[in-house]
């Protein structure tokens, strides 16, 4: 990776605990880089209008920009203009489907299959559109790598089912299950697929055509856009299918007392005031990416994942989560320090100016199934986080490691 990358994001000169600013949260979310902050800022110092209600110039060029972020998006996974909706984040992209789509197609004894794997806003929204509609949820289990077991996989998806839903990636083992293959076996059984990319998209090249997927969800905020982004890709033939799980201003073309004429996608499923500079900042985030090229992301990932593996797996007392082969999983390390609290750890490394996440990451099922009740600590890879940071999560790691043992 180009090191001037690191100039591009202005926090990553900061310091933290009088230790330079080391970001290994970047599951959580991504920072940003000054383009990202600078289209943001610009839409409120010099446009600032609301999208689709005006005649006035502010309002046209807004919705122009705010309709040419579509278009970026949509470039950035190969989808076509009407079939990008943005969201807030994943949860409210899966929920769009949930409600929007399965509520309405799913009836009694219907199935939806999906993982032991999964973060809980790809567990949540199927569990409660089920319990409405009387339908059930399969849970295929993982092994000891965390990877869904395809034989249970395909024994699971059956004539019953309705939905497959997965993770593109762990946010917990960054475990990179193979979704083509699922997708496959979804639309063989007449189900549709919704792939969670929130950890996927931002670190890989992802094609919707290629894999044929159905519904992709994926948050902004992961791949250095704004806070409050997200997007849900719907193929093209299900839009119809969908109902708006937020109908209200923006949705229609004309409504009277007895009915309403919807608005075309997307903005039929875009209720209210969208987050116009939220939008804006996305699309200026996918063009970073795209500049730099998602293959290179992939690369300088792989790369930092293979370090991390080697230098915390010659430590001795810290436990590796996930896969050894760093083609079967993303930059997400998953670990424990044997004897001490994911927590403690934590705080030790923040205390060097390390951030990393501890706990359960929103996936309490895995955690268990790992034999991680307690949780684990989470170093995620980004971008601009380079060798010597990696090197020095393990140099760290090694003198908490003797502290435990004392
Ligand atoms: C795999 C996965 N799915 C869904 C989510 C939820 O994302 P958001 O909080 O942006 O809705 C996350 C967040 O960490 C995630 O890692």
């Amino acid at each position: 990776m180009d090191p001037r990358i690191r100039e591009d994001f202005p926090i990553l000169k900061r310091e933290v605990n009088g230790y330079p600013l080391i970001y290994f949260d970047n599951a959580a979310t991504t920072q940003k880089p000054r383009q990202v902050i600078e289209a943001v800022r610009d839409f409120y110092m010099t446009l600032n209008a609301n999208v689709h209600r005006g005649i006035h110039y502010l309002s046209r060029e807004a919705s122009e920009l705010y309709e040419k972020a579509h278009e970026t998006l949509a470039k950035f996974i190969n989808a076509e203009f009407e079939e990008i909706m943005f969201s807030s984040n994943t949860t409210d992209a899966i929920n769009t489907v949930a409600w929007g789509w399965a509520l309405r197609n799913l009836k009694e004894g219907d199935k939806i299959v999906t993982t032991v794997m999964e973060h809980h806003s790809n567990m949540l929204p199927w569990r409660a559109v089920a319990e409405i509609r009387g339908a059930k949820v399969a849970y295929v289990d993982v092994d000891e790598d965390g990877i869904p077991l395809m034989d249970e996989m395909e024994a699971k998806i059956d004539g019953s089912t309705k939905i497959v839903a997965i993770s593109g990636m762990s946010n917990v083992t960054g475990a990179i299950p193979d979704v083509k293959d699922v997708i496959r076996l979804a639309h063989e059984n007449g189900a549709v697929a919704l792939v969670d990319g929130a950890q996927m998209v931002p670190h890989m090249p992802v094609d919707v055509k290629k894999l044929d997927v159905d519904f992709l969800a994926f948050s902004g905020h992961k791949m250095l856009g704004p806070t409050g982004t997200g997007v849900l890709y719907c193929r093209k033939e299900l839009l119809e299918e969908m109902f708006p799980a937020k109908p209200g201003g923006g949705t229609i073309r004309d409504v009277t007392l007895e009915g309403q004429e919807w608005a075309p996608s997307p903005w039929k499923y875009e209720g209210g005031t969208p987050n116009i500079a939220g939008g804006i900042g996305l699309a200026e985030a996918a063009n970073y990416l795209m500049k730099v090229g998602m293959d290179e992301v992939r690369r300088h990932e792989k790369e930092l994942t293979a370090r991390g593996l080697k230098l915390l797996s010659e430590i001795g007392n810290v436990i590796l989560y996930g896969p050894r082969d760093v083609e079967k999983r993303g930059g997400i390390l998953a670990f424990n320090v044997e004897g001490m609290d994911p927590h403690m750890v934590g705080a030790l490394l923040d205390s060097k100016g390390i951030a990393v996440r501890t706990g359960l990451h929103c996936a309490h099922p895995l955690h268990r199934r790992l034999g991680a009740p307690d949780g684990t600590v989470r170093a995620s890879f980004y971008l601009y986080n380079t060798v010597e940071e990696v090197e020095k999560l393990a140099e760290e790691l090694r003198s908490i490691k003797s502290v435990a043992c004392c």
